[in-house]
């Protein structure tokens, strides 16, 4: 088996510059299934991508989804999770393949809550993961972090915050 580099996994996946940072490519919208009625307009019941970072872009910057998550890691490097809920609490978990020292392949992250990812040193330059959200995305339920607003939120957390958001002023 080939060891693939960055470059070669956005070529082979043909993924795109995401939002928050890294790469991604919807690989499934449920548009063979009634729409979902939600509080913010029609989704589709499930939506699933690929989502990749990269030594170039190794950061999924803190955002917010109203809907469940439900994440799986494939390959590469591990990658850390940050999540605020909304009363505050933080949350670090690491995705990986290493099983036995507690690296998740498969992790659920509830709607409500801010989430940002970081991609840890390791010999691949790159970690992937697929990200199946219900109800399906859209970005009518998302929002990307602005670092003042969310530090005034959390100033608990400012350190974090600043690091995994963009300095926009
Ligand atoms: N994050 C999780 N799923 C998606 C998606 O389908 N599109 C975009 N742009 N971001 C996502």
């Amino acid at each position: 088996m080939h060891k693939p580099n960055a470059q070669a996994v956005i070529s082979a996946l043909e993924l795109e510059p995401h939002v928050e940072g890294g790469y991604f490519r919807r690989t499934f919208q449920a548009d063979q299934r009634p729409m979902l009625e939600t509080e913010r307009g029609e989704r589709y019941l499930m939506t699933s991508i690929y989502y990749l970072l990269t030594e170039q872009s190794p950061i999924g910057r803190f955002h917010f989804n109203e809907s469940d998550i439900l994440h799986f890691f494939h390959a590469g490097d591990a990658l850390e999770y940050t999540l605020i809920f909304a009363d505050g609490s933080l949350q670090t978990l690491v995705m990986g393949s290493d099983i036995l020292a507690g690296q998740l392949l498969q992790m659920h992250v509830p709607g409500g809550i801010w989430k940002a990812s970081r991609l840890l040193d390791g010999s691949n330059g790159f970690g992937l993961i697929s990200e199946v959200v219900s109800p399906g995305f859209d970005f009518g339920d998302m929002q990307m972090g602005d670092r003042q607003k969310l530090t005034a939120q959390f100033p608990q957390h400012r350190a974090l915050i600043e690091k995994l958001t963009l300095d926009e002023d």
